[in-house]
């Protein structure tokens, strides 16, 4: 199927500005070609233009979210554009942006997958759980709480308005890599029941043998994953075009494996790549190393690649 590459500069649910730089660099970095030289049709349908209009929201609702008005425009906005793209039978890479776009893509993602009979299960490659509600964040920033919002967190639910989507479903949703998590978001987590993979477990047991785990027994039929790459997933030696650099990330060859792995899955059906930082990065090393990944999670291999399920 063909490949739609979406531009969605959005940094307002960041911290740090410079994440509206991220589509432009992809695209200097090589990504289209990356991809398209593996044999894939895709197509660039540019960049997502920012929202005229902004919904309003009563005083005190949400007090504690960032540019809460602007990212809840844009999350309306990416999710319609997310949804007709999924329509059209792309399998689409919605290229960021903050991580706040996620509550766009996926809520799209979820909607489509309802709607088609299929089971979402979603793996979010990130150094942060991306699990703070208005309530527990301490920075206020919405990409933070992305992950909350997607798994139905009650007070975030105003941020899509009218527009409805089905939770994700705790065991439908694996975070991965995680070492960053602020006191009270590590509370709901557990007791919210999500799974997640962090960088204890993955030093004990290796990245192979966890997301083996997370995959098998997944049907490629019936079944949608959606992988939500947040680029300090990455170690910052590797990656520091960044605004939340984490030590202790993923290594260049564990970051390859698990791109590898994800394509033999067959099971990958759309993608993002979120939290890239021009401003901050080193001559577009973390541009380069992101657009290396993508081209092994869509079929690069060195020269052997064992059976998926060898
Ligand atoms: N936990 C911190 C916060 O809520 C950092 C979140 C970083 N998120 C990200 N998508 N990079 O502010
Ligand atoms: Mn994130
Ligand atoms: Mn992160
Ligand atoms: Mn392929």
């Amino acid at each position: 199927s063909t490949i739609a590459l979406i531009g969605v500069p959005l940094e307002l649910g960041a911290g740090a500005a410079g994440t509206v730089m991220g589509p432009a660099a992809l695209r200097t970095a090589g990504l289209r070609a990356a991809i398209a030289g593996l044999g894939h049709h895709v197509v660039d349908e540019g960049d997502m233009d920012v929202p005229h209009a902004v919904p309003e929201f009563a005083p005190g609702e949400l007090a504690n979210c960032r540019n809460l008005s602007d990212v809840a425009a844009w999350t309306g906005e990416i999710h319609d554009r997310a949804l007709s793209l999924l329509a059209s039978g792309a399998l689409p890479i919605f290229m960021g942006g903050d991580h706040s776009i996620a509550m766009g893509t996926i809520s799209a993602v979820s909607r489509f997958c309802a709607e088609a009979g299929r089971r979402l299960v979603v793996l979010w490659l990130d150094a942060h759980a991306d699990f703070n509600t208005p309530a527990t964040s301490p920075s206020g920033n919405m990409h933070g709480m992305s992950v909350a919002f997607l798994c139905g967190e009650p007070s975030l639910t105003p941020v899509l308005g009218e527009r409805a989507f089905p939770a994700l479903a705790a065991g439908d949703i694996h975070l991965f890599g995680v070492r960053s998590v602020d006191a009270e978001e590590r509370r709901t987590l557990v007791e919210r029941g999500v799974d997640c993979v962090d960088m204890r477990m993955i030093d004990e047991f290796g990245m192979s043998a966890l997301l083996r785990g997370i995959l098998d027994g997944l049907d490629p039929e019936t079944t949608h994953l959606h992988v939500s790459f947040d680029v300090d997933f990455l170690d910052p030696e590797l990656a520091p075009g960044t605004g939340t650099t984490v030590p202790g990330g993923a290594t260049y060859r564990e970051a390859h494996l698990v791109m590898e792995m994800l394509h033999d899955s067959g099971l990958v059906r759309s993608l993002d790549i979120v939290e890239l930082n021009p401003f901050l990065d080193d001559r577009g090393k973390s541009a380069r190393v992101a657009v290396d990944l993508v081209g092994s999670l869509f079929g690069r291999s060195i020269v052997h690649r064992p059976s998926p399920r060898a």
